[in-house]
């Protein structure tokens, strides 16, 4: 494939590697095409990992390092997304560049649309997206901007128009009350397409040849005639015919299909042929879903509306399939032949009488594109020699009308979960159905067309009579094995009867015109409260991140003899391991070795929270994915073939255990179990009006960091030297780790980050299991080994969030007050305790004073892999219990949630469950603030006045507070330290503790030591990360990297200040770079190291006390939802967050952290889920299965304020943490989600309580509501099937 063509030939490595499989954008590159039919060029994105080299033939591709650089000139695109903050960890922006850049080439002043969809097929996990369309929406048409300077000095834009209401941020600004922003366009770059690389001459030529590329394992054919190719055909009827890559690629890669013979018809003129008639429109198979997409817009804009009915439904569905990259490659005649059971184009054309044209040797004929041609998974009627030439789309009639629905699990870019394509055709002037078409997708092994429902309905008028009868016939006739590929089995049975319904609310509408349902809110432009410490200084790599020279680990240039390990995981998630068979792997050419547990010299067990957990499985595994053995060989690919033949023999042990209901069974649990309690819980509960219980359950979440788990070990050849480049938040635990598996002190280890590509937790234990094998691997070979996971093995291998089930009891009185609680935390740790011990209890008052609360927490072990941290570290989890819980003691008073949160909120100076005391004064303001800044109150009337009038969608809303404690409770985590030098020319090189990992921690230690030596940040470097630099540090985390390292960078940096004096008072009038020369002539040692002790945190358990955090940071955040009743889609209409982070040392870099950390919440209550099978297979193993939040997701008016006038001591220049709190208001869209269903439910006469576990998605929204489609569903009973997937935790 073009991405390691790229990367591995010609080391061009600013294209990244995020799944392989067309999900993620991050490999995106531009590919310029000569069109010698118009002799026009044609430039579109495309993604590299999916890209085969020999389809290149005649194209030119762009990658991110070919429209600019530092070393010459920065592109626009390149220097926007920088300066808007929209990269921190940066791994997405290459990706992010190059479609931006795509679209500027065909559209330099593009719409805020085309922005949004050009960038729908580019995933990031850090920034929330927001910053990322400010810097790009610079380059639209619309935008007037207005330059104020203000009396501070700093330059700030006020924008006018906005996109889906994001707002904007300028700390100077907010003296004056003016709308902010956070960075400053005033000197931006100018986009000058003239200036714009030409396509190479020698490229515009027309096809004169076929060609054959000859691999090791295919024979790749490309002809230029139709003769030819059906000769081919005819010659070679199983050889697949490879167009855009997008099926044939994923097969071949994530399912080892084996194609010895390819043919590509890409330039056979025939294929992209369009013929107009009266009746319709051919389509050439080969054209990509692009080019159909515009050719039927174009189509629309010119005839009349009664014609473009089938036309305009599937432009509906175009726009849903996958990214602006796969629709850029994929085929239509492709989508079609691939026969997917969720295919969005089969239903539609199969309903709106498409025909396909079809040739062979055989000749040429017309086939109906029906059930009769989709006859099975992937199958179709087509004969192994037959090729599709074109597609035959009929303008529609007058009376005629068609409607597209589809459902999903995000917005964009994912497959549906149940997509329709229905045409109705009245008598004319009547509403009697003439003729009807009905083709789901999603509901069976392929398309399927709902014939007797439609026979039903045939020769009736369409009305609720009509259909309510059909709708019984429906059920009757698609149904669903319980079992069913893809679970979701009761949601599919109703939305195949709700996308009917909201397809006669279309055809109501067209006929009659009479219902119409409410539209979403104005967008409107909220404001941002800052503070004037820091200065939104851009991240300090931003540029060489956005140009692709940002060398992550897996960038780093190979060695001389560098070998490549490939993990062996378990396929059993309970069994004995009888033998490892590695015979025929060692025989695969390019093999080194196998490394087995036997292998390890030193240590086979690492150990964390003091449980040793093995690093390679010796007798026993214990779960799906638990590391076995590692193969080494010369190239990954070999790797991965010695991999494949390595038979590990296996006797399965009884009765596995994966939920946590199951371990609770079987008392299966870690230690320590943890319980906490004030007051006396018991005896309160005698003692209220009202007691009610309830428990929530909240499914796992993904790390999905853009860089999998990735690293380098290099033996240095002499005294047993180690360097190790690794992705990873600790460097000094993989030193560790590491050492001991060898057996080697750690003076022999070095480790080195230079930056992280995202992280979040999951990059600090895991990450070092895997470089302990790694590490082996080098040690035994003597070689570097390099090991970097692909998406779905890091999904397998390297756990997630847990898990939870929470149980709780409360007392409450008829007026809301809370008297008593008792909470119960189950978390799915997995195999391993790994970090299981989570800061649950610590957290789960919230901002409540409950005068009786008891907690208890238990970690359960069970057979899914180890679950790890992730940010929050088990306070997410906690706190939805806890609000949970207040949601339904309002929903038995009858009472909006928010009452009764203000009711039991922390008042004035008080304690905390475990006698810390804290002052929630600022938890109030940004409470008070929060509801002030969104119009709560009248926002709330509205809403309810809105669910008045509409019966199939409601708005719902909610107020979530945060009480976040910041700093480890481990004390002796709360420390650190730095190494500052300077050098003769004035340049100082700052190394401490932290890494980076696009929390702009490097960014903020520049500003600290530009601040103590008085010096511009010019002068100032930081290099990397280095156990050789910096020894013992602690792990990047607990939103505490700034508080500790911030510290010790400012201590180094005094020390250094100080010692200057002399100098500087010899010459006060010098400069910088003279008293440094001076101070080096005098002997003045220009090189200091820093310190921070910090905190001395605790948390005694048995005695339930302590002062296990250094302060609190607040927030408080609402949102608003509309939620569609019959398919459970949600649209976050508005969310305004109020946070308290005291003095921000960077509000650019703060602000980025909200909105990523909230938007990464958002995806974990309502999008994020997980799926085992029942044998506890990881069954979610990329993008495509697992649907991390994109850029459709984020809030229509997104407003962030920062609290002002906050101070807090306990922190580097009065600053707070900021990493992980805001995650958890996330929730608010939940809360509102549920408020918005419990309005449904009122509907319906259900009144109080009911659940709704997390995520909140589609399917649990819509079953939630409880509409009357699906009332019909029968329930499965339970235990008479085995269902597809699991109810973890
Ligand atoms: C990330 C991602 C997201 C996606 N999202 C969606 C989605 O939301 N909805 C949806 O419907 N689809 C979706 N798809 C599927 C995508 O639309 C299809 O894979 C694509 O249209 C197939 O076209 P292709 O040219 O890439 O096919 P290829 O992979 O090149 O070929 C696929 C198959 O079609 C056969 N074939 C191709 N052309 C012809 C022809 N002219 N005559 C006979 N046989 C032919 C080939 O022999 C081969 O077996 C997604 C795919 C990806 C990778
Ligand atoms: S790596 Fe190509 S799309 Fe993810
Ligand atoms: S900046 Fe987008 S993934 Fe990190």
């Amino acid at each position: 494939m073009l991405l390691s063509y790229l990367r591995d030939r010609l080391r061009l490595t600013g294209t990244k590697y995020g799944c392989g499989g067309g999900g993620c954008g991050a490999c995106t590159v531009m590919v310029s095409r000569y069109q010698p039919g118009t002799k026009t060029i044609l430039h579109y994105s495309a993604n590299a990992c999916l890209l085969p080299v020999c389809q290149l033939q005649g194209a030119a591709v762009t990658t991110v390092e070919g429209i600019g650089s530092t070393k010459t000139r920065v592109h626009p695109v390149q220097e926007r997304i920088a300066r808007a903050h929209g990269s921190q960890c940066g791994f997405c922006t290459p990706g992010m560049v190059m479609s931006m850049y795509t679209l500027l080439r065909n559209t330099p002043q593009p719409t805020m649309e085309d922005i949004r969809e050009a960038l729908g097929g580019n995933l990031c996990r850090c920034t929330g997206y927001r910053p990322i369309v400010d810097g790009f929406r610079t380059f639209c048409q619309v935008e007037i901007f207005t330059t104020n300077l203000h009396s501070h000095g700093v330059y700030c834009m006020k924008q006018i128009s906005s996109f889906q209401g994001s707002s904007f941020y300028c700390p100077a600004c907010v003296f004056q009350g003016l709308p902010p922003q956070l960075f400053d366009q005033g000197d931006l770059l100018p986009l000058d397409p003239t200036q714009e690389l030409i396509f190479p001459p020698e490229l515009i030529t027309e096809p004169q040849m076929s060609q054959r590329f000859i691999g090791e394992n295919i024979v790749w054919i490309s002809p230029v005639s139709l003769d030819e190719l059906i000769q081919l055909k005819a010659d070679h009827p199983q050889a697949p015919l490879v167009i855009g890559n997008t099926n044939i690629g994923p097969d071949i890669k994530f399912k080892g299909a084996l194609h010895p013979i390819i043919i590509s018809p890409t330039r056979v003129q025939e294929l992209f042929a369009v013929t107009r008639t009266a009746q319709g429109v051919y389509i050439g198979a080969g054209c990509s879903l692009s080019v159909v997409k515009a050719l039927l817009e174009g189509l629309v804009q010119e005839l009349p509306e009664e014609k473009t009915e089938i036309y305009r439904a599937l432009l509906q569905q175009l726009g849903n399939v996958g990214g602006q990259q796969i629709r850029n490659v994929a085929s239509i005649g492709g989508n079609i032949v691939s026969a997917y059971p969720n295919s969005d184009l089969n239903p539609v054309l199969a309903a709106g009488s498409c025909k396909l044209s079809v040739v062979s040797k055989g000749g040429r004929k017309e086939i109906l594109l029906n059930k009769d041609f989709l006859v099975g998974f992937g199958k179709t009627s087509l004969k192994p020699d037959e090729i599709v030439l074109s597609v035959f789309i009929p303008v529609s009639r007058k009376w005629e009308f068609m409607g597209a629905l589809r459902q999903a699990p995000r917005k964009e870019n994912a497959l549906a979960t149940v997509t329709s394509g229905i045409r109705v055709m009245f008598t004319e002037g009547s509403s009697v159905v003439k003729e009807l078409s009905i083709c789901y997708g999603g509901v069976g092994p392929c398309t399927v067309s709902a014939s007797r429902t439609c026979a039903a309905i045939i020769g009736r008028p369409w009305n609720e009579q009509t259909l309510s009868e059909a709708y019984t016939v429906l059920l009757d006739e698609i149904s669903l094995s319980p079992s069913h590929p893809g679970g979701k089995v009761d949601f599919r049975r109703s939305l195949t009867l709700s996308l009917l319904f909201k397809f006669n609310l279309q055809i109501l509408h067209k006929l009659w015109e009479m219902v119409r349902t409410g539209s979403l809110l104005p967008v409107v432009n909220g404001q941002s409260v800052d503070d004037q410490v820091g200065r939104p200084v851009m991240h300090h790599s931003a540029i060489s991140q956005a140009t692709g020279e940002a060398v992550y680990c897996d960038d780093i240039p190979k060695t001389d003899g560098e070998l490549h390990l490939v993990l062996v995981t378990s396929t059993r998630p309970h069994a004995k391991i009888r033998g490892i068979d590695v015979t025929e792997a060692l025989q695969v050419p390019g093999v080194v070795d196998v490394i087995t547990s036997k292998d390890i010299p030193g240590k086979k067990f690492r150990t964390f929270t003091g449980v040793d957990e093995e690093l390679l499985a010796e007798n026993e595994v214990s779960c799906v994915g638990q590391m076995v053995c590692a193969v080494i060989a010369d190239t990954r690919e070999q790797a991965k073939r010695g991999a494949a033949v390595v038979k590990i023999h296996y006797e399965d042990l009884p009765e596995p255990v994966f939920t946590v209901e199951e371990a609770m069974e079987k008392k299966s649990y870690f230690q320590p179990q943890r319980t906490i309690e004030r007051g006396n819980v018991t005896q309160a509960f005698e003692e209220v009006d009202q007691v009610y219980e309830g428990e929530i359950r909240l499914g796992g979440q993904e790390h999905f960091y853009m860089e999998t788990q990735s690293m380098v070990v290099v033996p240095s050849g002499e005294d047993r030297e180690l360097r190790v480049y690794l992705s990873c938040q600790h460097p000094t635990y993989a030193q560790e780790s590491i050492a001991e598996t060898l057996g080697i002190p750690s003076n022999r280890v070095s480790c080195h980050v230079k930056r992280v590509g995202g992280a979040f937790g999951g990059k600090v234990t895991k990450t070092s299991a895997i470089a302990c094998i790694t590490s082996v691997a080098a040690w035994r070979s003597g070689r570097a080994v390099r090991c970097v996971l692909e998406r779905g093995e890091d999904m397998l291998i390297t756990g997630a969030r847990h898990p939870v089930l929470g149980r709780y009891k409360v007392g409450f009185m008829n007026d809301g007050k809370i008297i008593a609680a008792d909470l119960h935390y189950y978390a799915n740790s997995g195999n391993t305790a790994d970090e299981s011990v989570l800061k649950v209890l610590l957290h789960l008052d919230n901002a409540y004073n409950v005068p009786n609360l008891r907690g208890h927490s238990v970690a359960c072990k069970t057979n899914l892999p180890s679950n790890t941290a992730f940010r929050g570290f088990g306070v997410p989890q906690s706190m939805l219990v806890t609000e949970n819980m207040i949601n339904d003691v309002a929903m038995k008073l009858g009472r909006n949630a928010e009452e009764i949160r203000e009711i039991n909120m922390y008042k004035e100076v008080s304690l905390t469950h475990y006698k810390f005391q804290f002052d929630p004064k600022n938890l109030l303001r940004c409470w008070d603030e929060c509801k002030e800044k969104s119009d709560y109150d009248s926002r709330r009337q509205a809403a309810g006045e809105f669910n008045q009038k509409n019966r199939w969608k409601k708005r719902g809303l909610a107020v979530i507070p945060i009480k976040y404690g910041i700093a480890f409770s481990e004390g002796f985590l709360n420390q650190a330290a730095s190494l500052v030098h300077i050098y003769k020319d004035g340049s100082v090189l700052v190394s401490h503790g932290g890494t980076e990992m696009g929390q702009g921690i490097h960014t903020k230690m520049q500003q600290v030591a530009s601040r103590e030596l008085h010096i511009p940040t010019s002068f100032i470097h930081i290099t990397e990360t280095s156990t050789s630099a910096v020894p013992n540090t602690c792990p990047s985390a607990a939103s505490f990297g700034t508080d500790a390292n911030g510290m010790a960078v400012k201590n180094a940096c005094e020390t250094l200040y100080r010692r200057l004096e002399p100098v500087r008072k010899q010459n006060p009038t010098g400069t910088w770079e003279s008293w440094v020369k001076k101070a080096f002539l005098q002997k003045i040692s220009l090189s200091a190291t820093g310190y921070y002790r910090g905190h001395d945190l605790y948390m005694d358990w048995e005695k339930q006390e302590g002062q296990p955090y250094a302060y609190f940071t607040y927030g408080a955040c609402c949102s608003e939802v509309e939620v569609d009743c019959l398919s459970g889609d949600y649209r976050t209409v508005r969310t305004d967050i109020v946070t308290d982070i005291g003095r921000s040392i960077n509000p650019s870099v703060d602000i980025g952290q909200i909105e990523g950390s909230f938007i990464q919440g958002l995806g974990l209550y309502t999008m994020e889920e997980l799926q085992f099978s029942p044998s506890g297979v990881l069954l979610t193993r990329g993008p495509s299965q697992y649907k991390i939040p994109a850029i459709c997701d984020i809030p229509l008016q997104f407003n962030v304020y920062l609290l002002s006038d906050s101070d807090n001591p306990h922190a580097i220049y009065s600053s707070k943490g900021i990493g992980e709190p805001v995650l958890f208001l996330g929730s608010s869209v939940f809360f509102a989600i549920k408020d918005a269903v419990a309005a449904a439910r009122a509907e319906a006469g259900m009144d109080g309580p009911f659940t709704l576990d997390s995520p909140a998605t589609p399917e649990r929204t819509c079953l939630a509501c409880n509409t009357d489609f699906t009332q019909k569903i029968p329930p499965s009973r339970p235990g008479s099937f085995k269902p597809w997937a699991l109810n973890i935790p």
